[in-house]
């Protein structure tokens, strides 16, 4: 694995438009490291994750063809939060191995992992060098994900009440990307991240000998900025 090659970490709350952002960087050319596509191929029918799925909680959570049943799954870790680490416990390794391979097998100066739960998990932020997220207003959130998934509100709200705040995400980022708006607002935003990302690239891959400071750099750019 090339540790200098640097890792942006991307999260946003449920429906903030994590994926539309991230397809905007994939247009510039950056591999994208999506860990919900993994979670997914993981628990599709004959996924690396169902055997142990349905060793831990039985045959009600396997689908007719095969798959994890998510509306059951779903019921199941909501009602009790064992359930959703035994969950977690089976998932997160696999998925943390899943996004190693992919990550040292990515090409381009840099490249982006997808974590919903970024915040949230130390792991993950130990792991990256920079941290951008998605923002919108809770009520943008509940409306997109009403609209996408044909949730009730209440089960939106349920899910956002799990994740990290909206104040703490902010409080963790490095760099934001406004989604508040019109979708059209997302591609200059990218642009100019894109070109800090190069920068900042560069400079770590360049090492020590060179300006190669990240941490620290990320840190001051962010106060420069105010955030
Ligand atoms: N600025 C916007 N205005 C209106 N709709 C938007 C905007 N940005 C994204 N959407 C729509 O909102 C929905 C959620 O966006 P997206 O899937 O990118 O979010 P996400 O953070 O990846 O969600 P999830 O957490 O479920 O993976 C999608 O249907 C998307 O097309
Ligand atoms: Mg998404």
């Amino acid at each position: 694995m090339d540790s200098r090659r640097f890792l942006v970490g991307l999260t946003g709350g449920i429906g903030s438009g994590k994926s539309t952002v991230a397809d905007l960087f994939a247009a510039h050319g950056v591999t994208i490291v999506d860990t919900d596509a993994i979670a997914h191929a993981l628990t599709a029918p004959g996924g690396a994750a169902i055997p142990a799925i349905r060793e831990a909680f039985g045959d009600p959570v396997i689908a007719e063809d095969g798959a994890l049943d998510r509306a059951a799954m779903r019921a199941i870790v909501f009602a009790d939060p064992q359930a959703r680490h035994r969950l977690e416990a089976i998932l997160h390794p696999m998925i943390g191995h899943c996004c190693e391979l992919m990550i040292a097998e990515a090409s381009g100066p840099y490249t982006m992992v997808v974590v919903p739960l970024l915040v949230e998990s130390g792991r993950w932020r130990q792991r990256i060098d920079r941290l951008a997220v998605v923002d919108c207003p809770v009520e943008a959130q509940i409306a997109r994900v009403m609209q996408r998934n044909r949730f009730e509100r209440s089960q939106i709200e349920a899910i956002i009440a799990v994740q990290a705040s909206r104040e703490a995400r902010l409080a963790a980022a490095d760099d934001v990307v406004d989604n508040g708006g019109d979708p059209q607002a997302l591609a200059p935003q990218v642009d100019a991240l894109h070109a800090r990302y190069l920068e900042l690239a560069a400079r770590k891959a360049a090492g020590p000998g060179g300006a190669g400071e990240t941490g620290p750099a990320a840190a001051t750019h962010r106060d420069e900025e105010g955030r």
